[in-house]
C-alpha cells in the first residue's frame, strides 16, 4: 500500500508484504507519524453525523462498518495505525451524502437511473467536502473509492486492484456485508450464510479476494455476533412495526420500557424475547426524535490513539 503522509511523502505498509504472504521486511520503508487531534477528529465526524441524521433508516450503519472494518484489518494483520484508520473510514465513507437530496436519500424502494446516477456522485462530493481537512490524507481514498471494485467495474473512476485505497477495499466490504444484513424496506434482510456467499461468489470481482476469505472466516465463526442487529456494543435495534425498518435503540436497561419510533413517532413497549425484544403498539404516538450516532462517535474518539504511524 502507498500512502501520501501530510508531508507530501509516500511511504509503504507491510500489508502488502503480508497479503501475498512475503516476510515482514520492507525495505526503505519510512513511518510517518500522523498526530490525531481530537478536536480535528471530532469535526471530521461532525460530518459523518450530518449524513446520519437525515437518514434514520441507516442508524447504526456508520458504528457497525467501522466495527467490521476495524476487526476486518486487525484480523488481516494491518498494523494498529492502519487498524485505527480502517475503523475511522467505516465511520465517515459516506460523508459526500451531505449532497445529495432527501427525496433520493430517504426514497424507499429502488432509484431510477437519474437518480441512481445523482447517488454514485457521493464518493466524489465526500472527498471534494474533505479535501481541505486536517485529517484528509488518511481518509480521502476511501471516501473516494469504496464503491470502486477489484475488477475495475465500479465508480467513480473504474480503478481496479492495487489502485484501489487498502482501506476502501476493507470498506467495500464491512459496507456490503451490513447493507446484506440489515433489514431496508425494499428487501429482505441475508442469513450470515447467504450474505457471506454472496461475497464468496464477488471476491475477486467485487471484492479484494484475500480480505473478503478473511472476513468471510470470521462471520462464519461467530465474530460478528455482537455487532449484526446492534447500533453500539451491547445495544440492539427494533424495527418499527409501522415504518418497517426505521429503527429504536434498545439496552437492557430499556427492556420492558418504552421505546419512540425516530421517524413516525409511534410508541411501544419492548418485551425481551430470547436475545431481541417484542414490540407492543400503545396505540398512541409520540414525539418523533431524531436519533444522532453520538454515542459511536464519542466512542470511537475516547479510543483513538494520539498519534499513528502508517
Ligand atoms: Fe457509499
Amino acid at each position: 500500500m502507498a500512502a501520501e503522509n501530510t508531508a507530501g511523502r509516500t511511504t509503504k505498509s507491510i500489508i502488502d508484504c503480508q497479503r501475498f504472504g512475503a516476510a515482514l521486511v520492507v525495505q526503505d520503508v519510512r513511518m510517518p507519524t500522523i498526530t490525531i487531534n481530537t478536536t480535528q477528529l471530532q469535526s471530521l465526524l461532525a460530518y459523518a453525523s450530518v449524513v446520519q441524521a437525515r437518514d434514520s433508516n441507516t442508524y447504526g450503519h456508520m458504528w457497525r462498518v467501522s466495527q467490521y472494518a476495524g476487526r476486518l484489518a486487525e484480523k488481516a494483520g494491518f498494523s494498529p495505525g492502519e487498524v485505527f484508520i480502517a475503523g475511522l473510514g467505516g465511520l465517515v465513507h459516506d460523508v459526500g451524502k451531505i449532497g445529495i437530496p432527501d427525496r433520493i436519500l430517504q426514497k424507499p424502494g429502488r432509484l431510477g437511473s437519474e437518480e441512481m446516477a445523482l447517488v454514485k456522485e457521493h464518493p466524489r462530493m465526500g472527498y471534494l467536502l474533505i479535501q481541505h481537512h486536517p485529517l484528509s490524507t488518511i481518509v480521502n481514498g476511501v471516501i473516494l473509492e469504496h464503491h470502486e471494485r477489484i475488477d475495475g467495474s465500479g465508480y467513480p473512476y473504474r480503478r481496479s486492484g492495487d489502485q484501489i485505497s487498502i482501506y476502501a477495499r476493507v470498506i467495500a466490504i464491512a459496507d456490503a456485508f451490513d447493507a446484506m444484513t440489515s433489514p431496508r424496506s425494499y428487501r429482505a434482510v441475508k442469513s450470515i450464510i447467504q450474505a457471506c456467499n454472496t461475497l464468496r461468489r464477488e471476491k475477486g470481482r467485487q471484492f479484494d479476494p484475500f480480505l473478503a476469505n478473511v472476513f468471510i472466516r470470521m462471520a462464519l465463526q461467530g465474530e460478528f455476533e455482537s455487532i449484526i442487529g446492534h447500533s453500539l456494543t451491547g445495544q440492539r435495534l427494533v424495527s418499527c412495526l409501522e415504518c418497517g425498518p426505521v429503527i429504536g435503540s434498545c439496552t437492557p436497561s430499556t427492556r420492558s420500557g418504552i421505546v419512540v419510533c425516530p421517524e413516525c413517532g409511534k410508541r411501544y413497549r419492548l418485551h425481551p424475547n430470547g436475545n431481541g425484544f417484542e414490540l407492543e403498539w400503545l396505540g398512541e404516538h409520540g414525539q418523533a426524535e431524531i436519533q444522532l450516532e453520538t454515542d459511536a462517535m464519542r466512542e470511537f474518539i475516547h479510543s483513538a490513539p494520539n498519534h499513528i504511524h502508517i
